[in-house]
């Protein structure tokens, strides 16, 4: 990432009618909130602008329905819990077949509006530069605090950019420091702790951060195609024969970079994934035919723990095994108390994020101990594989 973003202020939100792109895309059940988590972050920053600035327009997407109106993914359950959150009311703006007339419908109204689920609007994912218009056309400046879908070249995310004055939201620039602090510039020696099922889906990742840590240290059903890489006999538990080749590679180029790649060395082994059934523990090497890994094992915890006690910095992501199903959600609990005994000690900043991570930070209950949990999937994703995200970029200025 180079330039600079601004970050909005009291001061340039000043008299100003603000559009604000967030992340409210949550779990619905039969129309109620499920986890308002994303939501309950962006709070404070909406509370703290809603004073100095004439007006808030708040903007997002909810699941993805490719442009067209489905009423099970409007925004509109969404209104009451903001006017509770907010202590305010708030309007709702409902999908309006020519985009262009929302501002008839929005100039009557004060303070924060919702607009419905921008992806409704076809031009949303085309990051159409008139859907952009007909947004800008409603506002003065433009503030993005959705991190998690700044992977997206959307009209509310990217194509807006180019018409308004832009600004990162607290929480996104929060998100960028966390980030930044855990892989960029961290204080070194710096892990990454991956976990997950498959390789194939974090092939980049596992390229970049490589290039990018001290230490590499995997689990879950993705350590088990690296085990198989190096000969170790996994019986039936899950892997990706066809990446065997691409696993060699990592860890040969992992060697040539002087990263630790660091592999169970034994796990906990079952002939079925099933709840109540028989387990055992086994060392590598030691499996039965019929048997399969399904979480690491504690001789594993124990040498992860000591590999991450020699760490400044540690990047999560993933859990450690099966850990929907007791008992193989241990390890990621053991290990997750670890990270965050350790942070909260003052010994290690710790940035955990990325698909079932939240997940597993809750199960360990340290969310509150980490030092940064992104509540990004994809975009999380993508920032490890150091790629670049359009909603990032188009919040740069030159340095
Ligand atoms: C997410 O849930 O990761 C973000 O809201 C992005 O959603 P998307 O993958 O549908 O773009």
């Amino acid at each position: 990432m180079t330039g600079r973003y601004k970050v909005i202020s009291k001061r340039n939100a000043q008299n100003k009618r603000i559009l604000m792109r967030v992340d409210f895309n949550v779990p619905m059940k039969d129309g109620k909130i499920s986890d308002d988590t994303r939501i309950k972050r962006v709070i404070p920053g909406i509370k703290s602008l809603v004073d100095c600035s004439k007006q808030i327009v708040l903007v997002t997407h909810l699941g993805r329905p490719k442009g067209n109106v489905d009423k099970t993914l409007s925004s509109q359950p969404l209104q009451e819990y903001l006017a509770e959150a907010l202590s305010t009311r708030v309007h709702f703006i409902p999908h309006i077949e020519d985009p262009s007339q929302i501002l008839e419908v929005i100039n009557s109204y004060e303070k924060i509006c919702l607009l419905e689920n921008c992806r409704f609007y076809a031009g949303e994912e085309k990051n159409d530069l008139g859907l952009a218009r007909a947004y800008a056309s409603l506002v003065d400046i433009y503030v993005n605090d959705a991190f998690s879908c700044s992977h997206r070249s959307h009209a509310s995310i990217q194509a807006i950019t180019e018409l308004l004055p832009s600004y990162a939201g607290p929480v996104l620039a929060a998100e960028l420091k966390a980030l930044s602090d855990a892989l960029e510039s961290p204080k070194r020696p710096v892990a990454a702790f991956v976990g997950g099922a498959k390789i194939s889906t974090k092939l980049s990742v596992l390229e970049n951060l490589i290039t990018k840590v001290d230490k590499l240290l995997l689990a879950g059903a993705m350590a088990n195609t690296f085990l198989a890489a190096k000969q170790v006999p996994i019986a039936k538990s899950l892997h990706e024969p066809e990446l065997t080749p691409k696993a060699k590679m990592i860890l040969e180029l992992a060697e040539r970079q002087g990263c630790d790649v660091v592999l169970p060395i034994d796990g906990v082994v079952s002939t079925k994934l099933e709840n109540g059934g028989s387990f055992n523990t086994r060392l590598n090497g030691t499996l039965e035919d019929n048997e399969m890994i399904l979480d690491i094992g504690p001789a594993s915890v124990a040498l992860f723990k000591e590999h991450i006690s020699d760490c400044k910095s540690l990047l999560w992501n993933g859990p450690a095994g099966a850990f929907e199903i007791a008992p193989y959600d241990e390890a990621s609990k053991s290990l997750g108390e670890f990270i965050g005994m350790r942070t909260r000690n003052g010994k290690l900043v710790s940035v955990a994020g990325g698909g079932d991570t939240v997940a597993a930070v809750n199960l360990a209950g340290v969310a509150e101990e980490l030092t940064y949990v992104s509540l990004a999937g994809g975009a999380f994703l993508e920032w490890i594989e150091g790629k670049s995200l359009p909603g990032i970029e188009a919040l740069l200025s030159p340095d």
